[in-house]
């Protein structure tokens, strides 16, 4: 009997309006667009300014983008899963959210927090429900508004990020396509390098942690850097070992986009070409969970049916890791 498999079979995204460049960085903060694009590849982010506006509605616009591209019926997605450190609120999640603003109202859903590796966690979470027979559809989503939880007057940190969504959908194959396998990791101790202070049960909201100005991401940039590198490339070699490959099979990398110097990084640690990493930082920034689906979004005119793409990220807990695909189309 055919082996049934989780395939991606659709994808879309959607990135607010508003452009916040370099340039426009070098007004609020100290710095400079050539220190910007030589340290991260950064050159630009796109911001939601609509205060009325929340992660929900990026995630709104990309399933309606996908919907429009491939007719799904809403009625029969069976799930929803957002990966997300910036849902609308603490609570409720924002999936139960999208699914009610976008009517799909037989799916019930929930978010995964697992920071810039969301969407990878995400995603073979929601593979298992079809693998197992259990459902037929769901959409994975990655999204994160970090305009809404950076400090604009920390360079550290403010250049980094940007706001931006993606969504895929999830079906179950039986040609050899698919999700095959993954490498998923996670170190708490790695809390303390990037996080965010209050807001949470440790440091609930008071006006002292608004004052100090502990409700923003804080991150320790330059050991967060060398802890990516490691742990991408190192779950990358661990799935390609487990499943008797050599990098050279990989027809696509793509890293999480958090700077341009680890995603290459990544790449010379395995020997892989830089040419089959795909890269599209320049124009979004940091999107947190947003960055794979993303990258999928824009290069998907790339890929042929049964290209091997490496999906890799690393991200705030720590969490990271890999995930094997077989292009399904
Ligand atoms: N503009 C100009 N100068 C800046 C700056 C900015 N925005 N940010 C830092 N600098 C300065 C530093 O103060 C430092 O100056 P000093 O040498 O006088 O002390 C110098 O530039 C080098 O800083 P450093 O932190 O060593 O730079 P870096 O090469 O490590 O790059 C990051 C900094 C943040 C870009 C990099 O560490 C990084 O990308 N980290 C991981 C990021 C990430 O996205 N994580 C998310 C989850 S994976």
């Amino acid at each position: 009997m055919a082996i049934t498999k989780a395939a991606i079979t659709a994808v879309a995204g959607f990135v607010p309006e508003d452009v916040l460049t370099n340039f426009d960085l070098e007004k609020m903060v100290e710095t400079n667009d050539e220190w910007i694009v030589s340290r991260t590849g950064i050159k630009q982010r796109h911001i939601v300014k609509d205060p009325k506006k929340a992660t929900s509605d990026m995630v709104v616009s990309s399933i309606q983008k996908l919907v429009e591209k491939t007719g799904l019926d809403l009625d029969t997605v069976d799930m929803i899963i957002v990966g997300t450190v910036t849902g609308d609120y603490p609570f409720p999640d924002t999936a139960n959210i999208v699914a009610h603003k976008v009517g799909a109202k037989n799916a019930f859903g929930y978010d995964i927090n697992a920071a810039c590796s969301g969407f990878i966690f995400s995603l073979f979470t929601a593979a298992q429900f079809i693998e197992t027979g259990f459902y037929k559809k769901i959409l994975v989503c990655g999204a994160d508004q970090m305009s809404s939880i950076l400090n604009y007057e920390d360079r550290n940190t403010c250049i980094l990020f940007g706001d931006g969504a993606g969504v895929v959908l999830l079906e179950p194959k039986t040609d050899g396509t698919g999700i095959f396998d993954a490498i998923l990791k996670g170190d708490g101790a790695g809390c303390e390098l990037l996080h965010m202070k209050a807001g949470g049960s440790m440091n609930p909201a008071t006006l002292e942690t608004v004052a100090n100005k502990e409700h923003y991401a804080h991150q320790e940039g330059r050991q967060v850097f060398k802890a990516a590198i490691v742990g991408m490339a190192d779950s990358i070699q661990e799935l390609l070992d487990k499943n008797n490959m050599d990098v050279n099979e990989i027809d696509w990398l793509i890293p999480h986009q958090a700077n341009k110097r680890i995603m290459l990084g990544v790449a010379d640690k395995l020997d892989y070409p830089h040419e089959k990493v795909l890269i599209n930082i320049e124009k979004y920034g940091n999107t947190t969970a947003g960055t794979i689906p993303l990258c999928l979004r824009d290069f998907e005119h790339k890929f042929k049916k049964g290209d091997t793409i490496v999906l890799t990220a690393f991200g705030g807990g720590f969490t990271w890791g890999s995930i094997l695909v077989k292009w399904a189309y």
